[in-house]
Formats: structure tokens, C-alpha cells, sequence
């Protein structure tokens, strides 16, 4: 198709989208080959769009029990591997305690925790042998976690309650968590909280993304050009794109990304050996795959 004919089908499809796809020439930017189409926005796009995180500014309020249901209901709702469900949530309503477990204070949590326990008990229940709890069982679960995760924000989002993830959980001593929460020492890990609240106030704007090359690739894989790292560097810098956690990297450094692979990443260093994470998960019998 000539390019005249895409440009024209793209601008029509904006008029229809009624401004959805508001920049032709932005879509056309992407690639060649995939020019973006957005389909029209629906209710669950809407909500999905109108996510962001809470950083840790929420009310006291209590998220309602039934809202709180629902939240769970729908959590389990998402895909799943063998639907195995290898997962656990623990939920605690107390903020003091969610202080000590994640350093954040919030009036509901939801810890998603990889977990084969109950998988392997009702084996043993039925005297049948549970081998499944090794490095890919580990790599499966945690993806069925993290899906159940989002599912939980995305719902609890529709319901006009905030949110907010983290993995305060894995700073300092982790053996904490197992601790308050009375987790099983074997085959569960804790790999994401979130935090579930309403928010003190809502921020001006909302986090951006990055969206084109090095994000999406279509077919195959394409390694970032010199040009398009650039340009990458410079959204970055650029205000109006919010894609920087702050604006402290000003005072010292000539890109926001300078700031955040020094400064920002440079505090996360891993220590030489192993590591607490390393440790947990061999503890975990998910490394050496001997638990069950
Ligand atoms: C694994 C993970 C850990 C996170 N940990 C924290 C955290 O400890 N503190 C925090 O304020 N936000 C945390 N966040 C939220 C991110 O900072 C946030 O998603 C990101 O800045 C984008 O902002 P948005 O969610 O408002 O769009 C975390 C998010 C994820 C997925």
C-alpha cells in the first residue's frame, strides 16, 4: 500500500477515534511496518490507563471487606500454569505491621507470595509424590504471582481504590517477613506487596512510559541504534514526558539517565557472593529443588 494511502486510513482512523490517535505522524514514527492503530478506548482501558502508584501518601481510610473481596476474587481470576494456582496471598489489615514488613504505611496489604506448600501438602495428603518445586516450577510460579498481582490492582483500580507495589519487602533482613507472618520456611517466597488504600492526594500528572523501539519489537528483535538511544535519552530529560523519578539529577548531571545508572542504580550494587535473595531462595529448596 503507498505510504499516501496508510497516512490517509491512520487520519481517518484518528477522526473516527475522535482524537484517540490524536498525532498521525507519531504513529507513523513507530516503524514502517506496524503503524500504532489503537483500538478505541472501553471502561477497562480506561482503567488501566488511570493507573499509578501512591507513593506511600494513604489516608487511614479501611478499604471496604466486600471491595476487598471482590479484589481477591478477581486476583485469582488470571491465568495460571496447569491452573496450579502456585501462589498465596497473605493479607493484613494492620499498618503498624505493614511498616515493619514493607517500610511503607498503608491500611491493606496483599503480599503475593510464590508458593508450593499447599500444592505439596495435599500431595502428601493423597500419598502421592510432589516433585515440583525446583528453579522452573520457581520461574512458572512466579509468573502466575505477578499476574495475579496486577490482576488484584487493575480490580481494585475499578473500584476507585489506590494502590501502590513494592518490593520493601526484600530490603534489610528478610527473614523478618517468614517471621511476622509466619510463612513456611520452605517453598514460598514473597515477591511483591501491594499496598491497597486511598490516596492523600492525587500528583499533577501521571508517570510516563516509554512506548517505541527497544519496548515493542515487531517480528524480531532489534537492538537500539545509536539515534534511537539517543532519543531514548532524551525523553528522558524531556519534563513534559515525566519519565524521571525526580528532578535532582539537574544540579549535578547532564542527563536524567546519567543520574539514574550513577546515582539511582549505583546504590543497588549487588554484594560479591551470595546473596540474602540467593540465600532465601536455596533456603526455599526453589534453587537446589529438593523441597516439596
Ligand atoms: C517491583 C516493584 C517495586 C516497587 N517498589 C516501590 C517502592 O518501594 N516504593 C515506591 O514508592 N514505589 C515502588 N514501585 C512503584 C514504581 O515506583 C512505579 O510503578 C513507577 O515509578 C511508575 O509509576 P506509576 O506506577 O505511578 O506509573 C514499585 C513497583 C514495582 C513493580
Amino acid at each position: 500500500m503507498p505510504k499516501t494511502d496508510t497516512r490517509r486510513r491512520l487520519l481517518q482512523r484518528g477522526i473516527q477515534l475522535g482524537g484517540f490517535l490524536a498525532v498521525p505522524a507519531v504513529a507513523e514514527a513507530q516503524t514502517a511496518a506496524a503503524p500504532r492503530r489503537p483500538a478505541p478506548a472501553n471502561e477497562t482501558l480506561k482503567v488501566i490507563e488511570s493507573l499509578r502508584t501512591i507513593h506511600g501518601d494513604f489516608t487511614e481510610a479501611r478499604v471496604p471487606d466486600d471491595k476487598l473481596d471482590t479484589i481477591l476474587d478477581a486476583a485469582v481470576r488470571a491465568a495460571n500454569a496447569s491452573n496450579m494456582q502456585s501462589y498465596s496471598i497473605v493479607v493484613s489489615r494492620e499498618p503498624d505491621k505493614i511498616m515493619k514488613l514493607t517500610g511503607y504505611r498503608g491500611p491493606c496489604l496483599l503480599l503475593f507470595c510464590a508458593d508450593h506448600t499447599r500444592i505439596a501438602d495435599v500431595a502428601r495428603r493423597l500419598g502421592r509424590p510432589f516433585n515440583g518445586a525446583g528453579m522452573d516450577s520457581f520461574v512458572t510460579s512466579s509468573t502466575n504471582t505477578i499476574l495475579a498481582a496486577q490482576t488484584a490492582a487493575i480490580a481494585a483500580k475499578s473500584l476507585g481504590i489506590g494502590s501502590m507495589f513494592t518490593n520493601g519487602i526484600h530490603r534489610g533482613d528478610m527473614e523478618r517477613v517468614w517471621d511476622l507472618l509466619g510463612l513456611p520456611q520452605q517453598s514460598c517466597v514473597p515477591l511483591i506487596a501491594l499496598i491497597l488504600g486511598f490516596p492523600k492526594s492525587e500528583p499533577p500528572y501521571r508517570t510516563g512510559r516509554l512506548r517505541g523501539p527497544g519496548i515493542v519489537h515487531y517480528e524480531r528483535y532489534q537492538r537500539l541504534d545509536e539515534k534511537q538511544m539517543d532519543e531514548i535519552i532524551r525523553q528522558h530529560d524531556d519534563p513534559s514526558q515525566h519519565l524521571a523519578l525526580n528532578d535532582d539529577w539537574r544540579k549535578s548531571y547532564k542527563h536524567y539517565l546519567d543520574w539514574f545508572y550513577a546515582d539511582w542504580l549505583g546504590r543497588f550494587k549487588p554484594a560479591p557472593g551470595e546473596g540474602p535473595m540467593f540465600r532465601r531462595l536455596k533456603k526455599s529448596g526453589y534453587i537446589d529443588g529438593q523441597s516439596g
